[in-house]
C-alpha cells in the first residue's frame, strides 16, 4: 500500500468521464482522508452522481484513476467492492420484502452465512432502530425507516468506506436527524470513511468534517465548512459558499480571488 493509500480512503486523479459532449467529470482531483465524512456538493448535474459511480466501479472513467481503500478501481475493481458500502440515490430495499428479509439478502450478498449472518442482521436490525418492525413489509415503512435500512443493508459486512447519494432527500427533518445520527455513530464506533452527496447546506455544515464543490464536473473547492465560509467572507453561511462557488458568479466569468476581492470591498464600504 501506498503512503496516500494509508492517509487517504478516496484519492482521484485527473478523473474525467465523458458521455457524447458531455463532460460530466474534468480532471477531478480529490482527496479524502480517512475517518471523516466528507460532503460532496454541486448544483443539479454537476457530476456528483457520476463520481460515485465510478468510486464504486459502476461505471468506468474515460480518463484519469482513482484509489479507494487502497485499490484502483479499474484494475482491481473486486477488492474495491469488498472493502465498500453504496446506498444509491434511488431507493434500493424491496417494498415487497420485511426488513429481516432484505438484510438477509444483503448478507447473502456477502457471503455470510449461517450464524454470523443470523447476528449480523440481528445487530443490523438494532443499528437501524428496527427491532420492533423487523418482520413488517418495507412498504409500511417512512421514508427515514426505509433509509436506515438501507444504511444497515450496505454496512452489513463492515466496509472501510461508505458511500450515500443524497441519503436524506425527502426526509422530514426528524427522520433526517435519525440518518445522521447512524452516520455518526458509524464514524465514530467504526472509524469509517463516508462519503455523501447533499443539496441540503445544514446537513453539510453539521455533518461533515470536509466538503468539495463540484462544478461543472470540475473543483470549485474544498475545505472544511469553516474554512470554506471564512473563505467567502466573514459573515457567510454554507448557502453563501455554495452561491459563491457554483453560482452565477462563476457563469459570469469572474475568477474567485475577483470575486472574493470585490465582496471584500463592499463589506469594508458598507
Ligand atoms: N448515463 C448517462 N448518459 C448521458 N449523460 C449522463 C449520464 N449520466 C449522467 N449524465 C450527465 O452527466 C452530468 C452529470 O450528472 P450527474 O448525475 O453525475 O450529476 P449530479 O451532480 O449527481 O446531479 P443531481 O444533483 O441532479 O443528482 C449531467 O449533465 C448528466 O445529464
Ligand atoms: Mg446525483
Amino acid at each position: 500500500m501506498s503512503a496516500s493509500a494509508e492517509l487517504f480512503a478516496i484519492a482521484t486523479s485527473r478523473l474525467g468521464k465523458r458521455f457524447d459532449q458531455i463532460m460530466a467529470l474534468d480532471g477531478l482531483d480529490l482527496g479524502v482522508a480517512r475517518g471523516i465524512i466528507f460532503g460532496l456538493l454541486g448544483p443539479n448535474g454537476a457530476g456528483k452522481s457520476t463520481a460515485i459511480k465510478i468510486l464504486t466501479t459502476l461505471l468506468d472513467a474515460s480518463g484519469g484513476s482513482a484509489q479507494v481503500a487502497g485499490f484502483d478501481v479499474a484494475k482491481e475493481p473486486v477488492e474495491v467492492r469488498r472493502r465498500i458500502g453504496y446506498v444509491p440515490q434511488l431507493l434500493s430495499a424491496d417494498g415487497a420484502l420485511t426488513a429481516t428479509e432484505n438484510l438477509n439478502l444483503s448478507a447473502r450478498l456477502y457471503g455470510l452465512r449461517g450464524a454470523e449472518r443470523a447476528a449480523r442482521v440481528r445487530d443490523a436490525l438494532a443499528f437501524a432502530g428496527l427491532d420492533g418492525v423487523a418482520d413488517k413489509l418495507v412498504r409500511t415503512y417512512s421514508g427515514g425507516m426505509v433509509r436506515r435500512l438501507e444504511i444497515a443493508q450496505a454496512t452489513l459486512h463492515g466496509p472501510e468506506v461508505l458511500f450515500l447519494d443524497e441519503p436524506t432527500s425527502g426526509l422530514d427533518p426528524v427522520a433526517r436527524h435519525t440518518v445522521w445520527d447512524r452516520l455518526l455513530e458509524l464514524r465514530r464506533s467504526r472509524g469509517m470513511t463516508i462519503l455523501i452527496t447533499t443539496h441540503d447546506m445544514e446537513e453539510a455544515d453539521v455533518l461533515c468534517d470536509e466538503l468539495a464543490i463540484l462544478h461543472r464536473g470540475r473543483l470549485a473547492a474544498v475545505g472544511s465548512p469553516a474554512a470554506l465560509k471564512a473563505q467567502v467572507g466573514p459573515e457567510a453561511d454554507l448557502e453563501d459558499v455554495f452561491a459563491h462557488f457554483s453560482g452565477a458568479v462563476m457563469d459570469q466569468g469572474g475568477r474567485f480571488r475577483d470575486i472574493r476581492e470585490s465582496r471584500g470591498t463592499l463589506q469594508r464600504l458598507g
